[in-house]
């Protein structure tokens, strides 16, 4: 059987991608990276990828910080259908997903929130939970959908929140769960488990 081709986009550092990378490398998914795209020229997750010899591509657009304008979308999507991608995962990007791309890959984008969800969708939903003096936090996977961190949840994880914690150490907590809980639903998707 063919293996799953996964692509992935970030925005940021790529520690979500790094374990996913890392899971593969191990043994613990069957599937393959085919490109990774970011975003931001210079991103950490495209250094990550070039480490590897994984493919990697930039696609900018400096008009927008929150989506990509229509032909950029369609730019990226060409880029993942180009790689022969069957699973698009979000690890760390930073704009909304619009129709282009939600069009190119129904229910096979999926994401990944520093949150319980539907609880504190949106930017830093760490801080968010600790701000709200929650006891417990986590992180959620779930399919990309036109709305902000909406879509249906395939999986989560709690963590505790700390009297002590900060907004940093509240993040590497939830960060930790993330590493785990992310690579196990790629998995359930290698072996076909999930539609
Ligand atoms: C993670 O906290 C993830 O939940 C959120 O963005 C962050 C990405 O971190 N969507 P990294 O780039 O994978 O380290």
């Amino acid at each position: 059987m063919q293996k799953l081709r996964i692509g992935v986009l970030g925005s940021g550092k790529g520690s979500n991608f790094r374990a996913i990378r890392d899971a593969i490398t191990g043994g613990r998914i069957e599937a393959e990276v085919a490109v990774v795209v970011s975003d931001v020229v210079g991103a950490g997750i495209l250094q990550l990828a070039d480490e590897t010899g994984i493919k990697s591509v930039t696609v900018v657009d400096q008009r927008y910080k929150t989506r990509l304008a229509a032909e950029k979308e369609e730019e990226l999507v060409a880029i993942l259908r180009e790689a022969r991608v069957d699973l698009v995962v979000l690890a760390g990007y930073m704009r909304m997903v619009k129709a282009p791309l939600l069009e190119a890959f129904p229910r096979r984008i999926i994401n990944i929130h520093p949150s319980l969800l539907p609880k504190f969708p949106g930017l830093e939903a760490w801080r968010q939970a600790l701000e709200a003096g929650e006891k417990t936090a986590g992180c959620t996977v779930h399919y990309v959908d036109a709305g902000m961190d909406t879509g249906e949840i395939i999986a989560w994880a709690e963590v505790p929140v700390l009297p002590e914690d900060t907004a940093e150490t509240l993040h590497a907590r939830i960060q930790v769960e993330e590493h785990r809980i992310y690579p196990a639903v790629v998995q359930r998707f290698a072996l076909g488990e999930l539609p």
